[in-house]
């Protein structure tokens, strides 16, 4: 299989500086020799170049923060997507913080009409400018792919909806909004919990997602924001809530999609370089790669 690498330095979805340095980060931790090792064709694109604002800019518009510069490299990023996979290679791509799936969800849309989503993460990343608390993009990407909020996010590279509400499974959550809980109930997006995390087992809830995708979809992405995982094994990250998934629930998740053969696109975001434990988080985020793409002991 041919693998392409798209490194995504965007920081300006958040407030907190630092996770701009994500792919490097990733990169240092020694994806490439790690995928190699596994005989994959890999190919590095590099960065995404992203538009820099200074601090006045930054605080212009409190409720869609640096929407311009959001928008404008969610574009790039959606056309070498799209061109990855009209190469017939696999996206990997590394954040950055989560406002990327913008431009990810985007590109890929141009391939599938049914494109299911995983989305493995603390957050449902479903607000819009008037629910979010914090007016921070990497709050937003679900409900923009949904074509939920400001036009000039969700017009983006054509194709206004990316994604429909019924191939979409949430996995990890344990922070919502209202708007959030509210935009859940409203188009009955399926969510995994913590709660049901701990009550069914991430076996289960793997079996369960992975059935649930498996007919109604014709690829499925897999969006990992590494605050998905417990801040002890991640704490990288810049929006970290306590009582997360463990490592090595993780790994078996990843080993469970890695079976299914349906992943035909990942994101990994969200790794702080600044914010972490000598780079702990990127090395967690490589050893889940190297379980997705089927790394095994014997
Ligand atoms: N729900 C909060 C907000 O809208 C936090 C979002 C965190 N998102 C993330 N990708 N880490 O600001
Ligand atoms: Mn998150
Ligand atoms: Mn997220
Ligand atoms: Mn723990």
């Amino acid at each position: 299989k041919n693998i392409s690498i798209i490194g995504v330095p965007m920081d300006l979805g958040q407030l907190r500086r630092g996770v701009d340095m994500g792919p490097s980060a990733i990169r240092y931790a020694g994806i490439v020799e790690r995928l190699e090792d596994l005989n994959y064709n890999i190919e590095d694109l590099g960065d995404i170049v992203i538009g820099r604002v200074d601090r006045k800019g930054i605080q212009e518009n409190n409720s869609l923060r640096n929407l311009k510069e959001v928008a404008l490299a969610s574009e790039k990023l959606a056309k070498e997507v799209d061109n990855t996979i009209s190469r017939k290679r696999f996206p990997l791509v590394f954040g950055g913080d989560h406002s990327i799936a913008i431009g990810t969800l985007a590109g890929l849309s141009k391939h599938y009409n049914n494109l299911g989503v995983i989305w493995y993460d603390a957050h449902g990343d479903l607000n819009t400018s008037e629910t979010s608390p914090s007016g921070n993009i990497h709050g937003m990407p679900l409900a923009v792919s949904l074509g939920i909020g400001d036009s000039r996010l969700t017009e983006l590279y054509g194709n206004n909806p990316k994604i429909k509400p019924e191939n979409i499974v949430i996995i990890g959550a344990r922070s919502l909004d209202d708007g959030e809980k509210k935009l859940i109930k409203e188009l009955g997006i399926k969510v995994y919990t913590m709660h049901e995390i701990d009550r069914l087992g991430m076996t289960k809830v793997m079996e369960e997602s992975i059935e649930y995708l498996k007919d109604r979809t014709d690829g499925v992405h897999l969006s990992l924001d590494l605050d998905g995982l417990d801040p002890h094994d991640a704490p990288g990250v810049g929006t970290p809530v306590l009582g997360g998934i463990s490592y090595r629930e993780s790994h078996l998740a990843m080993e469970m999609l890695e079976e299914s053969k349906f992943i035909t696109s990942a994101e990994f975001v969200e790794v702080n370089p600044i914010l972490d434990d000598k780079n702990k988080t990127a090395s967690v985020a490589v050893a889940l790669m190297g379980s997705l793409f089927g790394e095994k002991l014997i």
